[in-house]
């Protein structure tokens, strides 16, 4: 029989993902999962983006420029980026099939193979996967949960730069940690990257669910860096439009956006209604952003107060996006996790939680702790948090 390539037989699984048979079996046994492991919100997308695809003539659904619509790239110019104090022109944006495609996208254009990323550890799980896919190596800074998952000190990055070093890589806010770099933070981090000559590569997906009085700093405003900024964005988490999956790529370096044309033009296009919902978007109005938040900080704060109450449970307080970080009294969270889909029922109910070994490049870190994500409401947060008390009071593995 014909092989599959070695790198495809190396390629890791997801790790978000790879339980879900586990919860499947369990629904077919009639359990209720509440799922705190995805990023999928339960908010409905704004009416606008819906509208706009539902109201629309078209007669032929064509291909439509590689970069993107001209409307939409226009449209998040002058609508989205300048309301935010981004200045950018539409031609420093090329639309990508949502932000994965703009992460993949950002470490082809800046690396070789065989080159080096700086991340921050614990990090989105899939900048692995396409630093791999890429034949990039990531190197990990370590950040700590006790200390809520801070930036430590600069000598930390200026240890980790080698020849081969190309960019650093952050999502701010951070997924898994929900951690919110602060203005100070992301100007140290451009000088780090001015003073090696490095591109800074940030994800800002989740840059409307901020939870600080202080505005979200982004890195496209770094004075004097702007040929070293390459901006990931995503309409997936701002306007609940995940299966959209329209992104994109921005900077103000030409070299960075005429090869970043080049891969767009191989793949031809973005999907089409993906993009006339994004246009459709751009419509949003700010009572709908401003109602999603509260209803996150209220998530968040059930959750984290919730985790925090079960002994042995410690949870940060995460300033952002809608996702935690949570060490755990068990010997390995991945057995824990699997425990309770295969086994454990409270109520004819189980979580499913995400181990976060995968988001940390450093060995044996996390073992202990899980990502949990907000995406439900707070009731059901109440009760989700019931389940996983009850379970870890009945787990074989508890060290506590
Ligand atoms: C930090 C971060 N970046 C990028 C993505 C990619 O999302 P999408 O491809 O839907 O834009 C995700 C998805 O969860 C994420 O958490």
């Amino acid at each position: 029989m014909a092989k599959i390539s070695s790198k495809s037989q190396a390629m890791p699984a997801s790790a978000i993902r790879k339980l879900v048979p586990l919860a499947d079996a369990a629904k077919a046994q009639g359990v209720e999962v509440f799922h705190l492991n995805i990023g999928q919100p339960d908010i409905k997308s704004p009416q606008c983006a819906l509208d706009a695809v539902r109201g629309n003539k078209l007669d032929l659904l064509s291909y439509s420029n590689s970069a993107g619509l001209i409307e939409l790239r226009r449209g998040l110019a002058e609508k989205y980026y300048r309301g935010i104090g981004i200045d950018v022109a539409p031609s420093e944006i090329i639309v990508t099939v949502a932000g994965s495609e703009a992460v993949d996208l950002s470490l082809k254009i800046t690396c070789d193979v065989g080159d080096e990323v700086i991340v921050l550890e614990p990090f989105y799980t899939n900048y692995n996967t396409f630093a791999f896919m890429n034949g990039i190596t990531l190197k990990a800074v370590h950040t700590n949960i006790e200390e809520g998952f801070k930036i430590p000190s600069i000598d930390a990055f200026d240890s980790l730069v080698t020849p081969r070093t190309k960019a650093i890589l952050i999502s701010n806010p951070g997924n898994p940690t929900g951690t919110l770099y602060s203005r100070e933070e992301i100007l140290a981090l451009g000088e780090i990257c001015r003073r090696h000559d490095l591109f800074l590569i940030s994800d800002e997906v989740y840059r409307e669910f901020c939870y600080t009085d202080e505005p979200h700093f982004s890195a496209m405003n770094i004075p004097g860096l702007s040929d070293n900024v390459i901006l990931v964005d995503s309409v997936s988490k701002r306007y609940n439009l995940c299966g959209a999956r329209i992104g994109c790529i921005i900077s103000h370096n030409k070299d960075v956006m005429a090869a970043a044309m080049k891969y767009a033009q191989a793949r031809l296009c973005p999907p089409v209604f993906g993009q006339i919902a994004s246009i459709g978007a751009l419509d949003t109005p700010q009572s709908y952003f401003d109602a999603v938040k509260k209803e996150y900080i209220a998530r968040r704060d059930a959750m984290v107060e919730g985790l925090n109450a079960i002994p042995g449970v410690f949870s940060p307080l995460p300033e952002g996006a809608f996702y935690t970080v949570a060490s755990l009294p068990v010997d390995d969270a991945e057995s824990f996790a699997r425990w309770m889909l295969e086994t454990f029922r409270y109520d004819g109910a189980t979580v499913q939680i995400t181990p976060a070994r995968s988001f940390y490049k450093t060995p044996g870190e996390g073992v202990n702790q899980a990502r949990i994500a907000y995406v439900l409401e707070v009731p059901r947060i109440k009760k989700a948090l019931e389940v996983l008390r009850a379970g870890l009071e009945a787990y074989p593995g508890l060290t506590r």
